[in-house]
């Protein structure tokens, strides 16, 4: 039996689903294309999954859902979505996430500068109608005007040309791309030839739209990694995976929903078909590259983390069920290894850094934070194990950058000065909240450089009585408040944590510490970078000075710290609409030097160093 599942926000975002009775609230909210946190994949351990039952009270709480939310919230009806089951139709809030997807949307905007050469074309012809002189098949009369001499031509089209040659009287245009032919069109349709590009994070999923006559971008659009239901990393998803082919074919299925679903938003925001779009490219980590491919990932999780492929790989949409023209060609770029995936390929791409002559370094500060170092004539590129901390989870208040979210941090005179994304009450704490509370606590000497808080009756003597009253004990050591039950929506104090900064010690450290072995393996410092790239949107709202205070960038002068958006995205759109920037990134390959932390020594030592919360030369 199926029910019916309407989704909303507070601010009017709506989606409905249908789907069978039983089914999971996270799955279903992530099927609707709502954005729902679940950090821990749905095991009821990170309380993250909040939605609120609207129509009906939820009945007594699981055990579980009292742990994590507040006895306000409870009475409201709000309940853990993974907890949950659609019994019936049913109408529930989700918390605003539209923040999240705004900020990652805006950056796509921005148009890269390439020489326009898409790999597809059309091309108009006015073919010779057949005559009793001129018995040629309809086939070879449309090949023979072709530019291209050899050229596939899929089953699925050539039994249907015969009627599409002659609808509008032997005038078609064909659709080709990489000596295929994708389509054959009645009439003229040259001026209608789209594309897409996708940037599939672990966690948000990016598309843009664009006119691939023009370069324009027509629409852009973001979803959640509806997979995030088998886990929020790379690793529990692959741990999914090799559970059999059903559950690869699970996942993938899930990432294809979420493209279609995008695909569908972006054709109606610009007045177009879905199979007017005839080429789609994707860039993201090595794992998502696999499972948006239906390939078995298992081997990228042990050492020594083999992937299955490296190069692009070209596929029919068809053959993966994307939502363009069927004999559209989606085109993954290359991975570098396997944890540094097609987005660090994109980064470079958007970013130039083959082409540099200065030393310059980019970080992407993501789960995996990927690094790469442009020195001398080389990449270098590597990846780290940063933990999901900045994206919020396993931090006990920590939230994405939406509406609610605690995003800058101030002491001044004994006063936590808080912003508060969207000017609502305070419900959590995002990534950049957590680096510059951190960086705050630091300067105002509540927090040590070892990363403990100080007890206010000892260490913490000397701290004015506002910050004094402000600590206390908790979990592993004291906690912070950083906002009162009386200002917090959720209407409990919300802390920061000892864990909480443990977690963030080890994420900034891990990249910290990358960066060092890179710069070590081409004999250089960090004094000797000319400019450090922040790419991810992550990189455009975190406070440099913050960053740099805690240890997490390297101690330049903060002119020298550029971000850059979303490069990778921006990677997958130049790859899009140029030919010559697709084969830039797969000679990419070639250049680019995989440096394997995991197997270096000295990586352990400095990160190991790296944790403190202070800004110095480690190495
Ligand atoms: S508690 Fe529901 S996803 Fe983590």
């Amino acid at each position: 039996m199926k029910v019916k599942i309407s989704f909303m926000t507070a601010s009017g975002l709506k989606s409905e689903v249908t789907v069978d009775r039983g089914t999971n609230l996270l799955e279903a909210a992530a099927r609707a294309g709502m954005a729902v946190e679940g950090n821990c994949g749905g095991k009821g351990s990170c309380g993250k999954c909040k939605v609120r039952l609207r129509k009906k009270l939820p009945g007594e709480p699981f055990d579980v859902e009292k742990k994590f939310l507040s006895p306000a919230e409870l009475a409201e009806g709000w309940v853990l979505a993974c907890r949950r089951t659609a019994d019936e139709d049913m109408e529930v809030e989700v918390p605003e996430q539209s923040d999240a997807f705004r900020r990652k949307i805006s950056l796509t905007e921005e148009e890269p500068a390439v020489e326009l050469e898409p790999a597809v074309r059309k091309i108009e012809l006015a073919l010779e109608q057949p005559t009793v002189e001129d018995q040629t098949p309809d086939l070879e009369r449309l090949l023979r005007r072709l530019p291209e001499k050899h050229v596939r031509v899929p089953l699925r089209l050539l039994a249907k040309l015969p009627q599409v040659m002659r609808e509008d009287n032997f005038a078609v245009t064909a659709v080709v791309s990489a000596e295929r032919l994708i389509a054959v069109e009645p009439g003229r349709t040259a001026e209608r030839l789209y594309g897409v590009a996708f940037d599939i994070g672990t966690t948000t999923i990016m598309g843009s739209l664009h006119d691939l006559n023009s370069g324009r971008a027509l629409a852009v659009g973001a979803a959640t990694n509806p997979q995030n239901v088998y886990g929020a990393d790379v690793i529990s998803r692959i741990t999914y995976a090799s559970g059999g082919p059903d559950n690869l074919k699970r996942l993938q299925q899930k990432v294809i929903e979420a493209l279609n679903g995008i695909i569908k938003e972006l054709a109606r925001k610009a007045g177009i078909k879905r199979h007017e779009i005839y080429e789609a490219t994707a860039v993201g980590n090595t794992t998502m590259s696999h499972l948006f491919l239906g390939v078995d990932p298992t081997y990228l999780a042990p050492a020594p983390f083999i992937p299955a492929f490296r190069r692009a790989i070209a596929v029919e949409a068809a053959e993966i069920g994307l939502d363009i023209n069927p004999g559209g060609q989606v085109v993954v770029l290359p991975n570098i290894a396997g944890y540094v995936g097609s987005d660090t390929v994109g980064v470079i791409l958007a970013t130039g850094l083959e082409k540099r002559r200065d030393r310059c370094a980019v970080i992407d500060i993501g789960t995996n934070g990927e690094l790469a170092l442009a020195a001398g004539g080389r990449i270098l590129t590597c990846s780290t194990a940063a933990g999901p901390a900045f994206e919020g989870a396993q931090i006990k208040y920590g939230m994405r950058a939406a509406d609610g979210a605690i995003e800058a941090v101030r002491i001044e005179d004994g006063e936590v000065i808080l912003k508060v994304i969207g000017d609502a009450p305070p419900r959590g704490i995002c990534g950049s909240g957590l680096i510059d509370a951190a960086a705050a606590l630091l300067k105002a000497g509540v927090l040590e450089p070892s990363g403990r808080l100080v007890d206010p009756e000892t260490s913490g003597a000397h701290l004015p009585p506002s910050l004094k009253a402000r600590l206390r004990p908790g979990k592993g050591g004291f906690e912070f408040i950083l906002a009162g039950k009386e200002i917090a929506a959720g209407g409990e104090d919300i802390v920061l944590t000892q864990p909480d900064l443990r977690e963030l010690q080890l994420a900034k450290g891990a990249i910290y510490a990358g960066l060092q072995i890179l710069l070590k393996d081409v004999g250089l410092t960090e004094a000797d970078l000319d400019e450090v790239l922040l790419a991810g949107a992550f990189g455009n709202y975190i406070r440099k000075e913050s960053a740099r205070a805690i240890g997490l960038l390297p101690a330049i002068p903060l002119e020298k710290i550029t971000p850059v958006g979303n490069a990778a995205g921006r990677g997958a759109r130049m790859a899009l609409l140029s030919k010559k920037e697709r084969a830039r990134a797969e000679a990419l390959l070639d250049l680019v030097e995989h440096v394997e932390l995991s197997a270096r020594r000295d990586f352990q030592e400095a990160f190991i160093k790296a944790l403190a919360f202070v800004s110095v030369k480690l190495l």
